[in-house]
């Protein structure tokens, strides 16, 4: 498809003239809507704000939010001013949540397996041995806030030496409900003494800290599983904070962990590669050259209209293209949404009933995991649609 408008219709540029919301009552979408100059979403709603907190209306369903501008930073370092941060384990999201909290000035420590590859990442991005990078023991035994960031598997593994760090007053800390939610299968159960908080970053770690340092800050969800000091969601919001989020959403542990192991294996990644190749193996298959299948397949997708989709969502995407591009995706959405509903409702069972659990488990506790990961993921690099995509990518006209 090859028709996407030069400019946007009038029906978008006229939502965008009428956008006439004073700055304080606008929702967070309708913000976002106007800063990029675009068109309001449909239902923008009031929201209804107590200090720290707004009740936001999403689509008819009222939720509550949390917001940045409630934790300057020198009330976090009040706050936090007699709490130690102990980061243990340093992979993606250590990385981002931990270099985040540094910067913002509060007081972490690092705590990785010594001489592993985190503890090398560690060093190479400042962490000082002895200073503030330890093992995993010596940082839980610091630290008042411990952020288990270790990879799901190895909070398992890890849990039966670490629990004893575990000590009345301290906060025990995660990024993903699973180690809680599945205590049947990772046996991670918290003393009663400690808060169980959670904090999630829609995103990479990698994102975590490339949007805090462009000053913009990703939005999170947070929950609470055990609360002990009564703080517990306060505390939970002003780390979400103090890591560099911007808006915060409220969950609970169970829904966070279904929800997010439910989307990644879905629409986030496992789907969007199957569609891919799917219809990419298709176009190959009537004739297509490698060039065309993938530029009508990922291409533009990535390039050109994914981006409007981020921006405002499908309708403008769909407006902002053709009305053939549009008559057609009308009709074929409802087929593509029958035939993959059977596998997102099989997909959330697996999620409900641990069996995606097992896997992620008994796979990432494998002491060849990373190589097994990476010959899996070389087989996707190896596939002939992301090898036109090397191609293509050094063709955009903005690469050198
Ligand atoms: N990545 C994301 O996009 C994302 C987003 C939101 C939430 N989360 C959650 O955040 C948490 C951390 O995830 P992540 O992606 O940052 O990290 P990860 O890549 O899953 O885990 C990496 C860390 O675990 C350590 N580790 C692995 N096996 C170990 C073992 N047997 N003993 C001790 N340490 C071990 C690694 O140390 P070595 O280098 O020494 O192996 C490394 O520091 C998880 O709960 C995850 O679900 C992740």
């Amino acid at each position: 498809m090859s028709t996407l408008s030069r400019t946007l219709p009038r029906s978008v540029s006229r939502a965008s003239a009428s956008l006439r919301v004073p700055a304080r009552t606008m929702t967070v979408l309708a913000s976002r809507a106007a800063r990029v100059g675009a068109a309001a979403p449909r239902a923008a709603a009031v929201p209804a704000q107590v200090r720290g907190m707004k009740t936001i209306d999403f689509a008819g369903t009222p939720e509550k939010v949390y917001e940045r501008e409630d934790w300057p930073l020198e009330k976090l370092h009040e706050y936090f001013k007699n709490d130690t941060f102990a980061l243990l384990g340093y992979g993606s999201q250590g990385h981002g949540q931990g270099l985040n909290l540094r910067d913002n000035g509060l007081n972490v420590i690092v705590g990785v397996r010594k001489d592993g590859e985190s503890w090398r990442q560690a060093i190479e991005d400042g962490w000082v041995p002895g200073k503030n990078l330890f093992s995993i023991e010596e940082a839980a035994t610091k630290g008042t806030i411990l952020m288990n960031l270790l990879s799901d598997a190895a909070q398992t593994s890890t849990w039966p030496e670490l629990k004893q760090y575990v000590t009345k007053g301290k906060t025990l800390y995660f990024s993903h409900g699973f180690s809680i939610v599945y205590k049947d299968q990772t046996d991670v159960v918290p003393p009663n003494d400690v808060d169980v908080i959670l904090c999630a970053p829609k995103g990479s770690g990698r994102t975590v800290r490339t949007l805090f340092k462009e000053g913009r800050g990703i939005n999170s969800s947070v929950a609470v599983f055990q609360d002990v000091t009564g703080k517990a969601l306060e505390k939970a919001v002003a780390i979400g904070i103090a890591v560099g989020s911007g808006y915060i959403y409220e969950t609970t542990f169970q829904k966070e962990v279904f929800s997010d192991l439910y989307g990644e294996r879905g629409c986030l990644m496992g789907g969007i590669q199957g569609m891919f190749k799917a219809q990419y193996d298709v176009l190959r298959a009537n004739g297509h050259s490698p060039s065309e299948a993938f530029n009508e397949t990922c291409e533009e997708a990535l390039e050109s209209l994914y981006p409007l989709i981020a921006q405002n969502g499908m309708d403008y995407m769909y407006k902002a293209c053709s009305t053939t591009a549009r008559r057609g995706a009308l009709d074929w959405a409802p087929e593509f949404e029958a035939a993959c509903k059977p596998v997102f409702e099989r997909l959330y069972e697996s999620v409900k009933n641990g069996s995606e659990t097992r896997r992620a488990l008994e796979f990432g506790s494998r002491k060849t995991y990373r190589q097994d990961f990476d010959k899996e993921t070389d087989a996707i690099a190896d596939q002939e649609m992301w090898r036109v995509g090397h191609v293509v990518r050094a063709l955009r006209p903005n690469r050198k």
